[in-house]
């Protein structure tokens, strides 16, 4: 029997045991039926959460693109592995075949060897949805480079430190982007960015908008013309198992971003192999991921575990709302999408519109619908299961992280009853526990507490670039000989997952994953400032926004707070992104701490959410008569 793709409850159940019992066979039935192997591993797994140190597949040789690409040519070369929707709906769609995908691969493939980029060296990618971003991510999986994607919403302080942090020899980017009606010079934040860089050697600039930009002699070229003249043949650079395929940074609590390392055959297997089974992929379906490839959830679900199933995949480069709010579902009735999967902001802001929006539309093409980066509160999983999937197609609520590189707690569609707000059950071989704070693990069901994994997975982080302690200290030292995943949980009395968010410094807003520390340091760069908090608080279409405490130096001149508010906010929309900005700031004499010195958000949060009720003990913090002039000023 193929446990390739699971099909009724009983087969989950009877997968699930195998994959706890035998995780290594488990493991090396799928990765050995599924895919292409230059040469097979020596071990299965090899790991030790206490140094950590996980290799998965040790021996084995590969190439993922050979697994996306190359290995459907003869059976599917003439079907769409790519259809390119543009921002703007009067702009044609492109259909990649899987030929035109691998000729395309080749060819950037080859500039960039051109280009002086071998086996190793990191690439950093700065792009927008367009076909040249998935192409770009490939062509150096193809080379055996490492690619470092970075959001193309992120400001130029943002990318510097990201290129800096692995030392880029090469940034690939676009003279522009389009973003609904506007415009954005993406090659101007990258000019900006290289000011503080001294590793990039080359910059590839796709025209996307037609704008009139510097081209920097002998560092900035334009990739077309390159590629026009490049060979369609490149042979795969042959990979061990555990060579890094890619980084991507994500945020921490403290300080700067922290690159994860994601390594090649565990990634493909795991990535692969949820793919097919929480989307229930068939041949010939159309899958269509709404994030972008910036973020994990395009990486593993636009890009590998779609393509290394032989998917059609859709990327759309616009926004939900442009030219209205109705742009998602023509989308899904113009390619008739079968699998959607998109983030609950998304939902919440599109069901706030008229529902017009949805009733003009065809959707019956639908059979499974998605959603990811934050738990998904009670309103919006019904108004999607009224409304889009018309009680007719099941929602997955799939929890993951960057660092898990695929997806962990899912419902399986068709398979797994779902319940509303529930990730519902782990996927097969992963091995969740609840702990209470002293470290105990909560046995039993109707329970609640910190989230961790018990067992490696093919897909885990293996470490953060350059800094192996810090990727200790985060994920395994909290537990002992368990991966924390710093969020809460609770199971439920048969057995089911419900997220219920971060229990550390990490603040979802709109499905984005972001740190206090680096938010609160753009702020206390502004002259006036002295120090900063910032909390989350309860937004109905962001789920958080931002609510940021900011004590002023007393200098004794009054400034207008209005123009503080916009010069902070401008801060950090120049440091961070304008995804970062503050709903709310409150100017305060002074923030609760305790007598280590430690801001207690904890009650910062609680004020910020109007939640007075429960404040907790204030008697031991250094300062407890400032809660309540903290409380007063924010009424
Ligand atoms: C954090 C990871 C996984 C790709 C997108 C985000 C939160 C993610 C869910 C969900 C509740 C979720 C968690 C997690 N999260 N999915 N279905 N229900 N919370 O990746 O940026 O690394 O963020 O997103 O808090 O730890 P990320």
């Amino acid at each position: 029997m193929s446990n390739y793709h699971i099909k009724h409850l009983e087969e989950y159940y009877q997968v699930y045991r195998k994959s706890v019992r035998e995780p290594e066979n488990f493991w090396a039935e799928v990765a050995e039926e599924h895919f292409m192997w230059r040469k097979r591993w020596n071990t299965v797994l090899n790991w030790d959460f206490e140094k950590p140190e996980i290799k998965w597949f040790e021996g084995a040789q590969l190439n993922i693109t050979e697994n996306c690409i190359d290995r459907h040519l003869r059976t599917k070369g003439n079907q769409t592995a790519i259809i390119f929707e543009p921002n703007s709906p009067e702009d044609e769609a492109e259909h990649i075949t899987y030929q035109q995908l691998h000729d395309r691969v080749c060819q950037m493939a080859n500039v960039l060897k051109d280009k002086g980029i071998k086996k190793g060296d990191r690439v950093c990618i700065y792009l927008p949805m367009i076909p040249e971003l998935a192409i770009a991510l490939l062509a150096c999986a193809r080379i055996g480079a490492i690619h470092s994607v970075v959001f193309a919403g992120f400001s130029s302080k943002a990318l510097a430190s990201r290129i800096n942090d692995s030392s880029c020899k090469m940034v690939i980017t676009s003279d522009g982007s389009y973003r609904g009606s506007k415009t954005i010079d993406l090659k101007g934040i990258v000019d900006e960015s290289l000011e503080l860089c001294t590793t990039v050697e080359h910059v590839l600039v796709v025209n996307r908008i037609d704008s009139e930009i510097t081209m920097k002699s002998g560092r900035d070229v334009w990739l077309q013309p390159l590629l026009d003249k490049a060979s369609t043949i490149c042979e795969p650079e042959i990979m061990n198992a555990e060579d890094p395929l890619f980084i991507l940074y994500t945020s921490g609590s403290t300080g700067k971003p922290k690159g994860m390392v994601h390594t090649t055959g565990g990634y493909m297997v795991y990535t692969a192999y949820t793919f097919k089974n929480v989307f229930q992929y068939k041949d010939g379906d159309v899958y269509w991921c709404t994030a972008d490839i910036g973020w994990i959830t395009g990486h593993s679900y636009i890009v590998y575990g779609p393509l290394a199933n032989g998917a059609t995949t859709v990327m759309f480069e616009g926004v939900p709302q442009y030219p209205d709010f109705g742009r998602f579902w023509q989308i899904v009735e113009k390619h008739k999408v079968n699998q959607f999967y998109t983030a609950p902001t998304a939902i919440r802001a599109l069901g706030k519109q008229n529902i017009s929006f949805v009733e003009n539309c065809d959707l019956s093409s639908l059979k499974v619908l998605g959603s990811v980066g934050e738990p998904i509160n009670e309103e919006a999983w019904h108004w999607y299961n009224d409304n889009i999937g018309k009680h007719k197609s099941p929602i997955v609520d799939t929890w993951w992280q960057t660092e898990t590189g695929g997806i962990m707690i899912t419902p399986i569609p068709y398979v797994t009853p779902t319940k509303p707000t529930y990730a519902t059950l782990p996927f097969p071989g992963i091995q969740p526990a609840l702990l209470d704070e002293e470290g105990q693990e909560l046995k039993g069901n109707q329970v609640d507490g910190r989230l961790c994994i018990k067992f490696p997975w093919p897909s885990i982080a293996r470490t953060i670039w350059g800094d192996h302690q810090r990727y200790k200290d985060t994920y395994f030292s909290a537990f002992n000989g368990m991966y924390f995943t710093g969020d809460g949980a609770l199971r439920d009395e048969v057995g089911y997952y419900r997220i219920t968010g971060r229990v550390d410094d990490v603040i979802i807003v709109s499905g984005h994953n972001l740190g206090t520390a680096p938010i609160e340091d753009a702020i206390n760069e502004h002259p006036a400032v002295a120090e900063s908090a910032i909390v989350g608080f309860p937004h109905d279409v962001k789920g958080n926004a931002l609510y940021g405490y900011v004590m002023l130096k007393e200098t004794g001149e009054s400034r207008d707070q209005n123009n503080l508010r916009n010069e902070i906010n401008q801060l950090i929309k120049d440091r961070v992104g304008a995804i970062a900005k503050l709903d709310k700031i409150q100017f305060t004499e002074g923030l609760p701490k305790t007598r280590s010195g430690k801001i207690m958000r904890r009650i910062l949060r609680k004020i910020a959410s109007k939640d007075l009720s429960n404040l907790g003990d204030t008697s031991t913090l250094l300062n407890p008569e400032c809660v309540q002039v903290i409380i007063d000023e924010s009424l």
